[in-house]
């Protein structure tokens, strides 16, 4: 019996291996029924190591397997490893798992390939703030090229979570704001870590995260809950999330968040109405981390078994490290609490991409030492990396035109704790990303001004009420001629649980800001943070002020281009600024309120101590240059529903230099059955234009863009007036308008 049974099984796999190695055998027909029967041979106690996630660990030693996680992998008791790269590193675990276990089949390997793998680009935050879609997307591209040539298969991202609370350290994750830019910006990113096809050599597997509404997280306090009407829900915070799926994401990543009392992990509606049934999604749902196990604390589930069952029937098909299903879905089959079809059905979500991956076909196919040489930080790699990290830089104030450093200038002072700094560049999740192969701002000018003096003093630290480096740095900026003020947040202080409820600079660095600009020299100021900071009295008195975020490896070429003028910035901001931490949530497209803000009547929706107005508007950000726009038309006056609606605008460069501006259109609807906002973003465009020249750009709308949801997933587009406002930011005050019928 027992050899019938062994005969039986190596004949299945054997089937199951050719088929795969078949040119054309990932045939979604095919793959299904390779599934079905490998399934077929699985005992209860296999299926569930296929549910289960455990992350691999690290020492001084480098990195480890927990002993026990060991001989379940052995046991094939696991389906994915997390946390664990390099071509050997990742080539010994899958023998583990495929010499050891009856099934042999391949463990997955995940990590979180943020915002680069070894070539550490910008963090994502600051990516969007390029607003340039092809280029966020080769980022994601060579993250995949270098990650997949460590064994791994499948990344943590792209996070779509739309943000509007600085607080919250997550901000730093996502693309800012915005769901219209947010939706494309994760369709991006998922196909640049997925490619064509996910069984690619150089592809990853995407996993959208964190679904769902985790940035609306209450007083930006992370892991906080989030409350909101489902028309809220669906408006702003779903669209990336939606735009990852239908871009083909094919991993799903629950939140740690419940949403309006329903935690998202055990969220029926979230992972099985919307995810699958009214997106059709096909991939697989990971939780993230421990949150099965937080169900507990959540105070939705009495005990680790309930926890589980909560979570499979909700949807969620894979547990992150919390061992739940592990424990407790034998016994939860046996007790007939659920069926094993569920599992079942998990399992085949789980095989489908380790097949789509090409697994199957050899387990060891993205583990090959040669491979890993050639593909890791190679010159094209680091050059996207600079590239991307200019196009991510945001020029906040130029007055009198103090940037770019003029080819004059003899000795520059570079002062403040971002200077010579190599370790916070690369700002929250960093992969395998090594900091000390970062480009300082420091070693960035020198290579750029190699005649020029250089003067560095750190002035204070990024914390701490030490001034003691006062003296000095007040000192070199009275000898130089020209003063970087590199000032801003550690790595740590914006991610994953780094919530702060003040966002001005920490630290004694303003004091310090304020001495050097006191000097009267002329001052650059560049801000390294992974949010928005309160940076209100550089924003009045740094003549030059630059948003830099974190911007990974090449940072300091990369703002050597931008200081010195080789690159002319272009960078909008993806999020408003706050004046203070008391204006937030703030964010552009609001609603107007019945009471709309008026100077001069108190009883209006308002402050008595801060404008309304933000900092700095979302879509802002400044050129060299100076751009002029005229004549916005549309095709016609009035539109039927089935019409598109054209509009144009004349852009001009009228500085005297060369630069790109990203064409903005909102729209609002000023009357409709419900209240809409005061503009939102519908259309952009990245435009070239050298000194003196001028350009027509045209955009096209369907009234379908142009509608909203007025209950469930019911979206309607009211006929009526609609008034379009083009400019470079969100501020815009050109306007026209339109009917439709
Ligand atoms: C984070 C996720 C991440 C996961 C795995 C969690 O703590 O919330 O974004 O993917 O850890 O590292």
């Amino acid at each position: 019996m027992k050899q019938l049974t062994f005969l039986l099984i190596s004949l299945v796999l054997l089937l199951t291996f050719t088929m795969c190695q078949q040119p054309n055998g990932n045939d979604q027909d095919e793959v299904a029924q390779k599934i079905d029967s490998l399934i077929d041979l699985m005992t209860l106690e296999e299926k569930i190591g296929q549910l289960t996630l455990y992350t691999s660990d690290m020492d001084q030693t480098g990195a480890f397997i927990r002993k026990e996680y060991e001989s379940d992998i052995k046991q094939g008791k696991v389906g994915a490893i997390f946390n664990a790269y390099g071509a050997d590193y990742t080539r010994r675990l899958q023998e583990m798992a495929v010499n050891n276990s009856r099934l042999r089949i391949p463990l997955l390997f995940g990590y979180d390939v943020i915002h680069g793998h070894r070539t550490i680009f910008p963090v994502p935050l600051a990516e969007a703030a390029s607003w340039n879609l092809e280029a966020i997307e080769n980022s994601a591209r060579v993250a995949a090229e270098e990650a997949s040539a460590e064994g791994l298969h499948w990344t943590f991202a792209p996070m779509a979570d739309i943000a509007r609370d600085p607080r919250w350290g997550r901000i730093v994750e996502g693309a800012g704001e915005d769901p219209y830019l947010g939706a494309l910006i994760a369709a991006a990113r998922v196909k640049g870590f997925q490619g064509d096809d996910l069984a690619d050599l150089n592809t990853l597997a995407a996993c959208v995260k964190h679904f769902a509404a985790y940035g609306a997280s209450q007083a930006g306090r992370d892991y906080h809950s989030v409350d909101m009407s489902e028309l809220m829900l669906r408006e702003v915070y779903l669209p990336p999330y939606k735009a990852a799926v239908e871009a083909g994401a094919a991993t799903a990543m629950t939140s740690f968040n419940d949403l309006n009392g329903v935690p998202a992990t055990s969220n029926h509606f979230l992972l099985t109405e919307l995810l699958r049934d009214e997106w059709g999604f096909e991939g697989f749902v990971v939780t993230d981390y421990t949150s099965i196990m937080e169900l507990l604390y959540h105070g939705v589930a009495a005990d680790t078994a309930h926890a589980a069952e909560l979570s499979l029937k909700a949807g969620v098909d894979m547990d992150m490290q919390a061992g739940i299903f592990q424990q407790s879905l034998t016994k939860l089959v046996s007790e007939k609490r659920i069926q094993e079809t569920i599992i079942d059905q998990a399992v085949s979500r789980i095989l489908k991409i380790k097949f789509e991956l090409g697994l199957f076909d050899d387990p060891y196919r993205y583990s090959y030492k040669e491979r890993e040489k050639n593909n890791i930080m190679r010159p094209d790699q680091l050059e996207a990396a600079r590239d991307m990290a200019r196009k991510s830089i945001v020029l906040l104030r130029n007055e009198k035109n103090t940037l770019p450093i003029s080819n004059e200038v003899k000795t520059i002072a570079l002062i403040g704790p971002m200077g010579s700094n190599q370790r916070d560049l690369f700002g929250s999740w960093s992969a395998a990303g090594d900091w000390t192969k970062a480009v300082s701002l420091a070693q960035g000018l020198k290579s750029r001004f190699p005649d020029t003096k250089i003067i560095v003093e750190e002035g204070c630290s990024i914390e701490g009420n030490d001034k003691s480096g006062f003296r000095a740095a007040e000192k070199a900026a009275k000898q130089a001629d020209f003063v970087i003020l590199a000032l801003g947040e550690a790595y740590w202080m914006s991610g994953e649980a780094a919530s702060r409820s003040e966002l001005s600079l920490p630290g004694v660095q303003q004091e310090l800001a304020e001495l050097i600009i006191e000097t009267g020299k002329p001052v650059a100021s560049v801000i390294m943070s992974g949010r928005p900071l309160t940076i209100n009295w550089l924003a009045e008195n740094s003549p030059a002020l630059i948003q830099a975020w974190f911007l990974g490896t090449q940072s300091g070429n990369a703002l050597a281009d931008i200081l010195s003028g080789d690159y002319n910035p272009s960078a909008k901001l993806p999020v408003t600024f706050p004046r203070n931490v008391g204006q937030i949530p703030i964010y552009y497209s609001m609603k107007n309120t019945g009471r709309p803000f008026d100077e001069n009547n108190k009883y209006t929706s308002k402050y008595l101590d801060v404008s309304n107005e933000p900092l700095y508007p979302f879509g802002f950000g400044l050129s060299y240059t100076s751009f002029h726009y005229d004549k916005l038309t549309l095709s016609q006056q009035s539109y039927k529903m089935n019409d598109s609606i054209q509009v144009s605008v004349e852009v001009s460069n009228t500085g005297r230099v060369a630069g790109e501006e990203i064409v903005q259109l909102y729209v609002r609807d000023p009357v409709a059955s419900m209240t809409r906002p005061v503009r939102e973003l519908k259309a952009f465009d990245r435009i070239w234009l050298e000194p003196g020249s001028s350009k027509i750009i045209k955009f096209r709308l369907h009234p379908n863009q142009l509608g909203f949801y007025v209950s469930g997933k019911k979206y309607i587009t009211e006929p009526g007036k609609f008034s379009i406002f083009v400019g470079g930011n969100s501020n815009a005050s050109l306007e026209t308008g339109f009917d439709l019928k």
